[in-house]
């Protein structure tokens, strides 16, 4: 495969020389494009021999090659160690004035930048939402490690070792399974919000992430996707179709539309139960000497169940989650196989939530069980591991391809 190593002036440079070795020694054919600050670090003979391959940071050196844009075009996978503060600002404003820059605006394979500057300028708001904007253009952002910077002092900022960006690059690299490749699939993520007046909600905890890691998870296995996202702050990662919601009326009418066309829906998003029956038109005051406020609730729409009983496509696989705690009823699986019944849809992916669990955290432990209540699969890991996990058990029920 062909990768194109972006290297930026930053003290770290010399590390990127072990990372080149890495990369060429797993078998990869390397193309080395210093800045030109990197060359006050680093000189041009370091990459080039390293390499095998010229290595300059001018536009202008091989006009006839094209190479401004072919490099981008021809890159399986664009890997820049160190960047600066300087490149993430460039890259994020598509500034293209350098052959770095211009082969970041030109390649459309994965993108992997490992940061590494002083704490303050990682920290710094335009750094961050460069940051950001990258991410949620899809860009994959390493996080710096912390430990000792240039000088005396220490913080994040540093350059993971060559080895984890070696790792990191080379997973990228890695084809993954296809098994959904052709189909159209629609994941509801986050948690929806009832207006209450202009300025209040009824919301719930949900950060979306088991919704995204899902979309995503598809996406790589080869899914269009689309996500209808409710109040959803997170990246959402290349591939995926965003619908912005906020209500659950606007969920479903978003779930819906989507689903006409889809092999899978799943439903990862919180969605409330209750909304107030008529918003306020103005900001609801406290009114003197009343301490008790009633609010009428009136129930929404449940999405779930409207996808299992008109299906829009015969043989589309409807997933659904559910977030339990143990009561004095029963336990969470209890609950879970009694709604799972109960909502009949052909997957039903229940995980525990409460104290540190479920929503918001970066871990899940689910059981996956049939309309029966039977359990399928049992998922512990990252939310990552629980989407493919889900997916592993879509993919047989799904229509034969057609
Ligand atoms: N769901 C939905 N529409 C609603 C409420 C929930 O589609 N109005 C979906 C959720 O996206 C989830 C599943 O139903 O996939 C289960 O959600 P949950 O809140 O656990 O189920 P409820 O039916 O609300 O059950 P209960 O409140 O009795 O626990």
């Amino acid at each position: 495969m062909r990768i194109v190593l972006g290297v930026t002036g930053g003290i770290a440079a010399y590390k990127a020389a072990i990372l080149l070795r890495l990369l060429t020694e797993a078998g990869h054919r390397v193309r080395v494009v210093p800045t030109r600050t990197a060359l006050e670090f680093v000189g041009r003979p370091t990459w080039e021999a390293l390499s095998g391959e010229p290595a300059t940071p001018e536009v202008f050196d091989d006009v006839t090659g094209v190479t401004h844009v072919a490099l981008g075009q021809q890159a399986d996978l664009v890997v820049v160690a160190p960047a600066t503060a300087d490149l993430l600002a460039r890259a994020a404003a598509g500034i293209a004035d350098d052959l770095l820059t211009t082969t970041l605006l030109v390649a459309r394979c994965p993108v992997l930048l490992a940061p590494a500057m002083h704490t303050q300028m990682w920290q710094h708001p335009a750094t961050v939402a460069n940051v950001a904007t990258l991410r949620l253009r899809g860009v994959h952002v390493l996080e710096p490690a912390v430990g000792r910077l240039t000088g005396a002092d220490s913080g994040a900022g540093r350059l993971p070792e060559p080895e984890e960006i070696a790792a990191a690059a080379l997973a990228l690299l890695r084809p993954g399974r296809q098994d959904l490749a052709g189909r159209r699939v629609v994941v509801s993520a986050g948690g929806t919000r009832e207006p209450l007046d202009p300025v209040r909600f009824l919301g719930n905890r949900s950060s979306g992430r088991q919704g995204i890691a899902l979309a995503a998870a598809a996406a790589q296995r080869g899914a269009a996707v689309t996500l209808v996202a409710a109040n959803v702050a997170l990246p959402v990662g290349p591939g995926v179709d965003v619908v912005p919601v906020e209500t659950a009326e606007q969920l479903r009418d978003a779930v819906q539309a989507a689903a006409a066309q889809a092999d899978a829906v799943v439903m990862a998003a919180a969605v409330a139960d209750f909304r107030p029956v008529a918003p306020a038109v103005a900001k609801i005051k406290k009114q003197p000497g009343v301490a008790v406020h009633r609010l009428d609730l009136v129930e929404t729409p449940d999405i779930l169940a409207g996808l299992v009983t008109h299906r829009a496509r015969a043989g589309q696989v409807v997933v659904g989650f559910a977030a339990e705690t143990g009561d004095a009823d029963g336990d969470v699986l209890a609950h879970g196989r009694a709604k799972a019944r109960r909502k009949g849809a052909d997957l039903l992916v229940v995980n525990a939530v409460g104290e540190g669990l479920g929503f918001g955290t970066a871990h899940n432990d689910v059981v996956i069980l049939d309309a029966a209540g039977d359990e399928v699969a049992h998922a512990a890991g990252s939310k990552d591991d629980v989407a493919h996990a889900v997916w592993d058990a879509v993919a047989p029920l799904l229509a034969p391809a057609g």
